[in-house]
């Protein structure tokens, strides 16, 4: 039998995308085993989440190095130390230095239909824009901002009454909902990139 993927996540928030990892795992539903949880500040609500399951946390905060190269490679060994399959940024607010994207393949949802809406206030952009549709995208990491091959996306009607709490808390169900499918289809079928495309299966 193929063994679990080794999957480590990075988080600096809440850490929903994160329980919904944790609870597909615990329910025997993701072929995968999360070997720890990252963060870049500590006392986030993402790493009690972790060690309430019982996985190993550890914080890299930039403020902690000289500089942003420093905390990237400082990142890159955390990653290496886990050797992990792959790795989820959940909610995880940093952009990845080019040491951690050497370390393993990043997977990331953002909440918007990219390539519209990119970086850290796509929700808001994209209701301020007044577009009708949104969604979530799940794609892996790059150097840029939002820019890497897209895997899947999930679209999440914008009504009339929308403030950006009420679309984000929509948009998070899908994200959830996605990821979980996301990774379950990853560690089952593994993946290759073709150019602009992330082929799963
Ligand atoms: C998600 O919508 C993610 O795409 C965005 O922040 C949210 C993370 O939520 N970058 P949580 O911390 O997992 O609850």
């Amino acid at each position: 039998m193929r063994r679990p993927l080794r999957l480590l996540v990075l988080v600096s928030g809440s850490g929903s995308l994160l329980q919904a990892l944790l609870d597909a795992q615990a329910a025997g539903a993701l072929p995968v085993e999360v070997v720890a949880v990252g963060a870049d500040r500590a006392g986030c609500a993402g790493l009690e989440r972790a060690e309430a399951a019982g996985v190993p946390t550890f914080v890299e905060a930039v403020c902690a190095h000289a500089d942003r190269t420093a905390w990237d490679a400082a990142l890159a060994e955390r990653v290496r130390e886990h050797t992990p399959d792959l790795v989820v940024t959940a909610g995880f607010m940093k952009i990845l230095g080019p040491a951690t994207l050497g370390s393993a393949t990043f997977l990331n949802t953002h909440p918007a239909l990219l390539p519209s809406f990119p970086g850290a206030h796509g929700v808001r952009d994209a209701l301020a824009h007044g577009v009708r549709v949104t969604g979530s995208t799940a794609h892996l990491v790059d150097a840029g901002v939002d820019t890497g091959p897209i895997i899947e996306q999930r679209v999440v009607e914008i009504t009339d009454e929308d403030t950006q709490e009420s679309l984000h808390e929509r948009i998070k169900v899908v994200e959830r909902e996605m990821l979980v499918d996301v990774v379950t289809a990853m560690a089952t079928g593994g993946w290759r990139v073709e150019g602009r495309r992330c082929l799963v299966g």
